[in-house]
């Protein structure tokens, strides 16, 4: 992905973000000099990958398969294991319409997606065998605390406010109808080296043509700027 088209998905979202009344934490706005005059005090972002994550998993066409995410909080596996600090994870996200997240799930996380605010977000489910395929079994699904039983491959729709718990196991591919949607998750740490398994191999951090300056990191920059 280009840099310029990186800086411009970020400003979207940022605008988004606020014009929803969801305020980001200070360093979702630290430019590169900010970073480069940072200290050890700020080690926490980088090693538990908080901040900006731009993806079009490797497809080549962030307009159809593209998802943008901001990561607030998370823990690290060693506390997920240990059962002792920080286990959990929270993330803000945003999809334009004609954007979709591709078909993965997680071995361990435990997530909650929630529709903060905009369109529908529209969840396609499936059950999954050892082998990564899916399976033809009826799901048992929680939306906000009600048991709902789906067939396999159905849909269910949040409108702002809802949420689904979806269990590790569970393929989930979503996407926006009617209006673009800011979304947040509240899950188990997130692993993105370990914890995804997509249905159909892809790419889950872009390679970058620098054709500009960034104006924020990436989660992948940090290394290079601080
Ligand atoms: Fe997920």
């Amino acid at each position: 992905m280009k840099r310029s088209k990186i800086n411009r998905i970020i400003r979207t979202a940022k605008d988004a973000f606020a014009g929803h009344g969801f305020a980001l934490p200070p360093f979702a706005f630290w430019s590169p000099d900010d970073w480069r005059a940072k200290g050890p005090e700020v080690s926490e972002i980088p090693a538990h990958g908080l901040g900006w994550d731009i993806t079009d998993f490797g497809l080549g066409d962030f307009a159809q398969h593209g998802l943008t995410l901001f990561t607030i909080r998370n823990g690290t596996p060693d506390a997920v294991r240990s059962g002792q600090g920080k286990t959990y994870c929270e993330k803000l996200a945003f999809m334009e319409l004609g954007q979709r997240c591709p078909d993965h799930h997680h071995y361990v996380k435990v997530e909650d997606i929630i529709n903060r605010a905009g369109g529908e977000l529209v969840i396609q489910l499936h059950a999954s065998d050892d082998h990564g395929a899916f399976t033809d079994d009826a799901l048992t699904i929680s939306v906000d605390g009600v048991e709902r039983f789906i067939a396999a491959g159905d849909t269910v729709r949040l409108t702002p406010g809802e949420s689904l718990t979806l269990n590790p196991g569970v393929y989930h591919g979503l996407w926006p109808e009617s209006a673009p949607v800011m979304f947040g998750e509240v899950s188990v740490v997130n692993d993105d080296q370990a914890d995804n398994r997509f249905h159909r191999p892809v790419g889950r951090f872009p390679k970058i043509d620098e054709d500009e300056p960034p104006e924020h990191l990436l989660i992948g920059d940090y290394a290079e700027y601080y």
